[in-house]
């Protein structure tokens, strides 16, 4: 579990995180977004103690990270994927972990195979790693103490498609064994597959926040019908007002069962029906962040 409450962080006049506070429960992955500079990498390294806060706190299991006993066994981090001793190889990074630890260094091949690592990569020096290389040492050096508690600071970047594939059933996986991920991501389709819930940061303020299917089923309904004509009386009828976007299919705020028996009883031929959520964080992203479409057809049906 961790807890943030009301993190500050200030450099000179620039407020780089704004009174932040959410909370990651056990057996579910926190998906934490926002554009460049917004202050996801500030907020993780307060949370680690590696950046003193100007005003509030943060816990992970009820206790600050600098006064976590072993902080490996408990919480894994990846904040910075080549923030390692670049002439060391792969498996001396995990061995020094390790026994920083006080774990068997017997259990380092297992562990660097599980991330795809093989014996080649294992014998070769840091610098000569390739980024999603890198990534996936540095989650198996987050994962080597077999913590609860998982923090990793855009974890995806640089890894391959495969590799993206493979990090999402890791963390999925960590998760409903009842772990605890927070994961900071500009890859908007990784963390949706993903997370259960989201915190949106833009500024350094939370700009939203909570559950992933209830912030994107807001974002309504998109419902294409074989007459948009009898559409538009349908949906007149049942007093909704939707906006049709340009290829002629219309955002509805309502969910789609309310839509689809409305359509079948008054015979509507309908060609398209879903939550506009299933394409929405990215909607909802640029719509928060301010970086979208000013005129965002989403804002003008769920204003
Ligand atoms: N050590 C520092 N000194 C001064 N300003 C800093 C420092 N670290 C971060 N900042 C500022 O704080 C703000 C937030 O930065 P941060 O790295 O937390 O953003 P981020 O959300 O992680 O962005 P990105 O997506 O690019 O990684 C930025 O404006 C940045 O310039
Ligand atoms: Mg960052």
């Amino acid at each position: 579990m961790i807890e943030v409450e009301h993190l500050t962080k200030r450099y000179g006049g620039q407020l780089a995180v704004d009174d932040v506070s959410f909370t990651c429960e056990p057996g579910t992955v926190t998906g934490f977004l926002g554009p460049n500079g917004a202050g996801k990498s500030t907020t993780m390294r307060m949370i680690c103690g590696l950046t003193p806060p100007t005003s509030g706190g943060a816990t992970v299991d009820g206790v600050p990270y600098r006064r976590l006993g072993n902080p490996g066994r408990k919480v894994g981090v990846l904040l910075d994927a080549s923030a390692q001793h670049a002439g060391r190889t792969g498996r001396e990074i995990l061995a020094l972990a390790a026994i920083t630890m006080g774990l068997d260094t017997a259990r380092i091949p297992e562990r660097l195979a599980k991330v795809g690592l093989d014996k080649t990569a294992a014998r070769r020096r840091l610098r000569g790693y390739s980024l999603g290389m890198r990534q996936r040492l540095g989650l198996a050096y987050a994962m080597l103490g077999d913590p609860a508690v998982l923090i990793l600071d855009e974890p995806a970047n640089g890894l391959d498609p495969e590799g993206i594939f493979w990090m999402r059933g890791l963390l999925r996986g960590f998760a409903d064994r009842g772990g605890t991920v927070l994961l900071s991501s500009h890859l908007l389709r990784e963390v949706e597959a993903v997370a259960d819930r989201l915190v949106v940061i833009g500024n350094g303020r939370i700009l939203v926040q909570g559950g992933k299917d209830q912030l994107l089923g807001e974002a309504g309904t998109l419902v294409r019908a074989a007459d948009p004509a009898e559409l538009d009386s349908l949906l007149q009828s049942m007093g909704i007002t939707g906006s049709r976007s340009a290829d002629g299919s219309m955002l509805v705020p309502s969910d789609p069962q309310t839509i689809g028996k409305a359509a079948a009883a008054a015979g509507v031929v309908l060609l398209e029906l879903r939550p506009a959520g299933a394409g929405g964080l990215e909607e909802m992203f640029l719509r928060l962040t301010g970086n979208g479409h000013g005129d965002s057809k989403l804002e003008e049906v769920t204003r």
